[in-house]
């Protein structure tokens, strides 16, 4: 099935944003690792391998309907943070983000008719609630443990058993 040039266009650009989150994530993981935080690095390096992969379903997709990749520009994301929490909280701003631009990718489908995106999107939505759920819960861990240095060394080192990229989803 053909994609349309509307659909192609709105492909690339998500496309585009999982490139940025794994740009962004990786920033986040170098910073992490050298605060001296490297289960929390670890955890963020599968989390930007896993929206490398989410890309790459996007770039297959475009692909296999027809259509042509076009890959968007990045801006470069800050190199410092203020603390693990603070890391975290704008992971999930922007895991917030991803889900509300999915959204629109959904809308913009059911608009075009375009039916053979539904399965794509579908598995989106699903991975976003997991992915918010994820992260919205080491949010809650880390504001707990904010006062607790023996408490925040071991979040660190349960993070850092994430085994591998998409381990968490
Ligand atoms: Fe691919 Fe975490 O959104």
């Amino acid at each position: 099935m053909q994609i349309e040039a509307a659909m192609e266009t709105a492909f690339n650009e998500q496309m585009t944003r999982e490139f940025a989150s794994a740009y962004v994530y990786t920033a986040m993981a170098g910073w992490l690792h050298a605060e001296g935080f490297p289960g929390a690095g670890s955890w963020m390096e599968a989390q930007a391998a896993e929206e490398h992969a989410h890309a790459m379903r996007f770039f297959r997709f475009v692909l296999d309907r027809g259509g042509r990749v076009a890959l968007g520009q990045i801006a470069a994301p800050p190199a410092t943070y203020e603390s693990i929490l603070d890391v975290f909280e704008r992971a999930l701003e922007h895991e917030r983000a991803i889900s509300a631009a999915i959204k629109e990718l959904y809308a913009l489908a059911m608009e075009h008719s375009d039916y053979a995106s539904v399965p794509l999107l579908d598995w989106f939505v699903n991975e976003q609630v997991e992915e918010e759920a994820t992260v919205s819960q080491i949010v809650d861990d880390l504001r707990r443990a904010a006062t607790h240095p023996q408490t925040l060394l071991l979040l660190d080192r349960e993070l850092g058993a994430r085994s591998s990229p998409g381990a968490t989803g």
